[in-house]
């Protein structure tokens, strides 16, 4: 049996563990065509929940039109890129495509030829880059007027959309609400990891999307099913185990699909011969993985000021730490509070740790810090 937990990319089909609810709620949103902004912390199965859901609305009827902001430096090639998927979304024959591409004021189309002779039609903004926006709005507008023409409902997914400040922050952010605002056939789904970013995009009076649509923070999955998807897998794979021990996994994942996906995937790889999944197998698992992360982790850490090793040796220590208060300075003799907030705000900027909506700091990695307690021992 091929190893079934499966990582780093977008699971589909029976790789893909309940999301049961989440899915009935996003469909019933995209059935009246709403808006929704789907937030929670990276790794936490935006993506593979966005890309199932767009299997079961195709299913559905529905034409459909993604794209990963992450993927688009400027405005210029967004627009080119939204227009394009959009555009495809609704018509599927190239030859007629093309013809509406060519109608596009600010965007040209750029047809390339197969080597079966297929056309493929692409767009690219044809005009200067101070047009990108009012080319992505055409592009917008387009798609909503094919959308009736054809009778479609359409469905627009922005993946990373937290990272829409990138381009010229509020210019785009008004224009795209007053565009969006109009459009009767397309249900959108903006989503993205930098939740205190989407949140005050939304929930701020003087922002543009305020109350544009409703937010969704997209919680880990229910442990009771996911644990149920598991065992379907051990059970066909004939692996012994006790369905308590198995508990610990949601423990050491923090309940975060991404990690709970690797701890399966290697305790099944190191249970192979044996057949037979034990505690003790379960409890080395955090310690296996770190190791076979050691050299992503050891550029981190050569990169790391003595300050921030010191910062980050405590927060492993202590994951719960308060690191602006005196205590923890005087435990760990490091401050001031100045140079720590310097420090976390470095690490957090170069994505080791990420700050929580409530302020606390943690590890991005949940695999970290089992790698620098383990170094320490090292060092000793
Ligand atoms: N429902 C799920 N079932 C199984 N694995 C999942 C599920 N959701 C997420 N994962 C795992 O977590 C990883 C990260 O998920 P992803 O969708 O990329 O998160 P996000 O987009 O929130 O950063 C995926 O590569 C996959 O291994
Ligand atoms: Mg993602």
């Amino acid at each position: 049996m091929e190893n079934p937990f499966k990582y780093g990319g977008i699971v589909r089909g029976p790789y893909f563990a309940d999301r049961t609810e989440e899915l009935a709620e996003l469909i019933r949103e995209m059935t009246n065509l709403g808006r929704v902004f789907l937030i929670s912390p990276r790794r936490l199965g935006k993506t593979c929940l966005l890309f199932n859901l767009m299997d079961r609305l195709r299913d559905l009827g529905f034409a459909i039109a993604y794209l990963d902001l992450n993927a688009y430096p400027d405005i210029r090639s967004f627009a080119a890129a939204l227009t394009q998927v959009t555009c495809k979304a609704l018509e599927s024959n190239t030859e007629r495509l093309i013809k509406i591409l060519s109608g596009l004021q600010r965007l040209r189309p750029k047809v390339s030829v197969g080597h079966d002779g297929s056309l493929t039609g692409t767009v690219e903004v044809a005009t200067e880059d101070k047009d990108a926006l009012p080319a992505l709005l055409e592009g917008m507008h387009y798609a909503e007027k094919l959308a009736r023409k054809k009778g479609q409902r359409l469905v627009i997914v922005i993946d990373e959309f937290s990272d829409l400040p990138k381009y010229d922050g509020q210019t785009i952010e008004k224009a795209l609400r007053a565009e969006i605002q109009q459009h009767e056939h397309i249900g959108y789904i903006l989503s993205g990891s930098e939740q205190s970013v989407i949140l005050s995009m939304t929930r701020d009076r003087k922002r543009a999307f305020y109350k544009l649509g409703r937010i969704m923070e997209l919680g880990p999955i229910d442990r009771g099913s996911y644990a149920y998807f598991i065992f379907g897998w051990l059970h066909k794979g004939k692996y012994r185990f006790e369905k308590r021990d198995l508990e610990k996994i949601f423990e050491l994942g923090k309940d975060v699909p991404h990690n709970i996906q690797r701890l399966c995937h290697n305790m099944l790889e190191l249970a192979r011969d044996s057949r037979e999944i034990t505690p003790d197998l379960i409890e080395k698992l955090p310690r296996v993985i770190a190791q076979q992360d050691s050299p992503h982790f050891e550029v981190l850490w050569q990169a790391a000021s003595q300050l921030q090793r010191a910062l980050l040796m405590a927060l492993s220590k202590e994951p719960d730490a308060k690191p602006f208060s005196r205590e923890f300075q005087l435990t760990y003799g490091i401050g001031p509070s100045s140079s720590i907030k310097a420090s976390l705000d470095s690490l957090t900027k170069k994505g080791i740790l990420f700050k929580t909506l409530k302020g606390a700091y943690q590890f991005s990695d949940t695999f970290m810090p089992y790698w620098i307690s383990d170094l320490k021992r090292t060092e000793k």
